[in-house]
């Protein structure tokens, strides 16, 4: 071999040796949201009705150690000095190869069909009948798309991303992640599609999500949370990637029984680990995930954040430290359980009371039958 083309080797497989994280090889990784740089982490603020466009996403405004050799004069904006700390915490003599900090940005996706079908029939009729349904003739929630609404609030966010770089030089993602359900792989492209070409991204990060199951929504039987083949993912977004291993067809989703609690809770720190852990090639510390409501849930608690519900389209970024301890064993659970509806549409949906079946079709588990048709 000449020099080269080794040397043209060596170039095209350092993305992936550098993203490892080898002291974590083997251990187990422990997370903890390290509080005192945004809102959302203090116990007093109110996560509903919270907004990170009013806010600078909740950034607050303080000091950091690094301020006076980085910015004497004081020129700097809250976000470049933020920066510069975080960078300190993972670099030169600073870091301790067991401990590694990431900049998360987790956002739900933006309003979906299947979201305005739960206000427009209740809750309890959503989840007792209409939501097992593909649609209603009039609006599709199988691997629900986005509603002009929902849209609207990707383009909000696009909007307040480009504001801050422009104002505040905030940093720019050095990976981005998306759960396969079409709500997010939408959301991510209207919030972030027009900035490589606006020229908003560096060169060596562009916006090229890699699509994760894990991200993807809790797996109820609802078929909004059944997701589409890959092929029509690709066809939709030729650029996005995929994580190794996914599949043509959605695997992992069920029409008659749901994940439980504790199956995703596990999902949940399963994906993170393996974004620490650098296993799709990615490294840096920025990272924005488009997920879901319950994924969202699920992923904070991963983290030991508090618990902050997101409204669609919100956005909740977390400065999380990760450290690799003694391996722990994994904890055991049930991964399944079944899951009753109605047959036909149910008489009352009453929140608070639940769902009442119609008198001739009483509650049922549902048994396997035909899935959602790839839509
Ligand atoms: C179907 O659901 C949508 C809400 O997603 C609603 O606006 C529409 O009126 C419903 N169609 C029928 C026929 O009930
Ligand atoms: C992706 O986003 C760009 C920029 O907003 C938009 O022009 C394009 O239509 C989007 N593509 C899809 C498939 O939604």
């Amino acid at each position: 071999m000449k020099v080269a083309q080794l040397a043209a080797l060596l170039v095209s497989l350092t993305p992936a040796a550098l993203a490892d994280w080898p002291e974590a090889e083997g251990k187990t990784i422990r997370y903890t949201p390290v509080p005192g740089y945004f809102l959302q982490d203090k116990p007093d603020t109110d996560p509903s009705g919270f907004d990170y466009a009013s806010v600078n996403f909740g950034l607050i405004e303080r000091s950091y150690p690094t301020d006076k050799r980085f910015d004497p004069q004081g020129e700097r904006s809250q976000w470049e000095r933020f920066e510069h700390w975080l960078q300190y915490l993972n670099a030169g003599c600073n870091r301790d190869g067991g401990v590694q900090y990431k900049m998360l940005f987790i956002g739900r996706h933006g309003q979906g069909w299947h979201n305005a079908a739960e206000s427009f029939y209740g809750t309890p009729a959503w989840n007792c009948y209409w939501a097992e349904q593909q649609g209603n003739g009039t609006a599709i929630w199988a691997d629900a798309h986005t509603t002009p609404a929902g849209d609207l609030e990707s383009y909000k966010a696009n909007a307040y991303f480009k504001e801050r770089y422009d104002q505040d030089n905030m940093p720019r993602f050095s990976s981005y992640y998306s759960s396969p359900l079409t709500r997010c792989t939408i959301t991510a492209n209207l919030t972030f599609g027009d900035m490589e070409e606006a020229g908003y991204l560096p060169e060596e990060h562009p916006f090229v999500p890699v699509v994760k199951e894990g991200f993807r929504e809790g797996m109820t039987v609802h078929t909004c949370n059944h997701r589409s083949d890959r092929s029509y993912i690709e066809a939709m977004f030729p650029w996005y990637r995929f994580e190794a291993g996914f599949t043509e067809e959605d695997e992992l989703w069920r029409s008659y029984e749901s994940e439980t609690g504790e199956a995703h809770d596990a999902r949940s720190k399963a994906v993170l680990d393996e974004v620490f852990r650098g296993a799709d090639g990615d490294s840096g510390a920025w990272v924005s995930i488009t997920t879901h409501s319950g994924a969202a849930t699920r992923l904070l608690k991963a983290l030991g954040h508090r618990p902050f519900r997101l409204s669609t389209g919100q956005i909740i970024p977390v400065l999380v430290k990760a450290e690799a301890v003694e391996l722990q064993p994994e904890p055991t659970f049930v991964a399944h359980e079944p899951y009753s509806t109605c047959t036909s549409p149910p008489i009352t949906s009453i929140p608070g009371e639940g769902c009442v079946c119609s008198a001739t079709t009483a509650l049922s588990s549902l048994v396997p039958s035909a899935t959602a048709s790839g839509l």
